[in-house]
């Protein structure tokens, strides 16, 4: 979808037949992994290592990662979209924008907050406006101590990022026992972690 998107918007320039040869050539896919937590101790950080080490170590991507514990979001004062002249906006988020932007997919990784998506990866995707997510798929991780894997949130997620255009691949990863499953190192502990978790598989249509 997002490939046929480059490619009429490069057909002002070229033919449409050069630039799919071009999408399909493009050996580096970038991918934003958002991280949904902010807690003190938070088992979010384990997840994301784990999802980042998994996709680096396949050679064919470029992992970023939005953490909102590391970045400066503070609880939305104003988005990017809602500054007249965007150059007044933060430089920092201004960067972050341009990085969304060039992206090829996104990876939220999200825990589950009272059966909802945790505030401080709403807060974070709301900064931005959904024309830079746009055309592009994003995967659902979640986890949880629990058994269910924090899947309540993973639906909330699929609407979310509906209306900010990148809608999720089919798959959803869900990660139950979290703290079982992956070490603090971002390592797997058991099979269902590699063998079962193909979704960068989904994130490459
Ligand atoms: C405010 C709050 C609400 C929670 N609600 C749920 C919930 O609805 N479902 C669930 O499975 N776990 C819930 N938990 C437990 C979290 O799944 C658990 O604390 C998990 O480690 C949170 O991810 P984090 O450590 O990355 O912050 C809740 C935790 C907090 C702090």
């Amino acid at each position: 979808m997002y490939r046929q998107y480059k490619s009429s918007e490069e057909a002002n320039t070229k033919s449409t037949k050069m630039a799919s040869k071009k999408a399909a050539s493009s050996p580096t896919l970038k991918y934003i992994i958002f991280l949904g937590s902010t807690r003190e101790g938070r088992l979010g950080e384990r997840v994301s290592k784990f999802v980042s080490n998994h996709l680096t170590k396949k050679g064919k991507y470029d992992i970023s990662v939005f953490d909102p514990g590391v970045m400066k979001f503070d609880m939305l004062k104003k988005p990017l979209h809602f500054y007249k002249d965007r150059s007044e906006a933060p430089e920092w988020l201004q960067e972050a924008n341009e990085q969304i932007k060039k992206a090829d997919g996104f990876l939220l990784i999200s825990c589950e907050y009272n059966h909802c998506i945790p505030p401080a990866l709403a807060n974070m995707l709301d900064h931005f406006p959904g024309s830079s997510f746009s055309w592009r798929p994003s995967a659902i991780i979640t986890y949880s101590p629990g058994i269910y894997g924090g899947m309540r949130a993973a639906m909330q997620l699929r609407a979310m990022t509906g209306e900010l255009g990148c809608i999720s691949v089919s798959n959803i990863f869900g990660v139950p026992e979290v703290h079982k499953a992956i070490d603090s190192d971002g390592v797997p502990q058991n099979d269902h972690m590699e063998k079962d978790n193909d979704i960068d598989k989904e994130l490459r249509y």
